[in-house]
């Protein structure tokens, strides 16, 4: 995808999580469609790095990608994960991966408050000060959301919305 295209997208999504959320599929199917996104972009920029990257996207990226990311994961708190224990069964089992998938939430937006600094720093106009140790981060990042988003694909969505798992939407 485009970068100017992925821009597009996150400011849709962000200005649909930030309102009231009606369809649980429809707004998984969204989270994970513009998380996806989101990697494929992080992504890109740390193949570009140090000279060949978009500042407008990082700057942009830098100030968008947490808001985002907060709101999703609120939606998946309040609304996904509950419904995944009204249809797996409230066991010891369901409730220790949804803590599991809360815990990632959480390292996620820690991390992702780390990476919005460095990416306003490579929007910025000075050159960055250490692009490797900020392409290490990028990679580390979108690495464990991409495991997070196809776990909760693979293991809650086919389960809570009585899917197909090949019936889900291809990423
Ligand atoms: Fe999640």
């Amino acid at each position: 995808m485009q970068q100017l295209a992925g821009l597009e997208m996150i400011t849709e999504a962000s200005r649909y999580f930030a309102g009231q959320v009606d369809d649980p599929l429809e707004a998984t199917e969204r989270a994970h469609a513009v998380l996806h996104t989101l990697c494929d972009m992080l992504e890109q920029i740390a193949d570009s790095l140090p000279r060949d990257i978009s500042k407008r996207t990082c700057a942009s990226l830098g100030g968008d990608m947490l808001p985002l990311l907060r709101d999703i994961h609120q939606f998946e708190e309040d609304s996904l994960y509950p419904l995944a224990i009204q249809r797996l069964g409230a066991t010891p089992q369901v409730h220790s991966t949804i803590r599991r998938l809360q815990y990632e939430h959480c390292e996620d937006e820690c991390f992702a408050e780390e990476l919005s600094d460095a990416l306003r720093e490579l929007g910025g106009d000075d050159a960055p000060k250490n692009p490797e140790a900020t392409g290490y981060m990028l990679r580390g990042f979108f690495e464990a959301l991409r495991r997070h988003i196809a776990f909760e694909r693979d293991h809650l969505l086919s389960v809570v919305f009585d899917t197909d798992p090949d019936g889900l939407k291809r990423l």
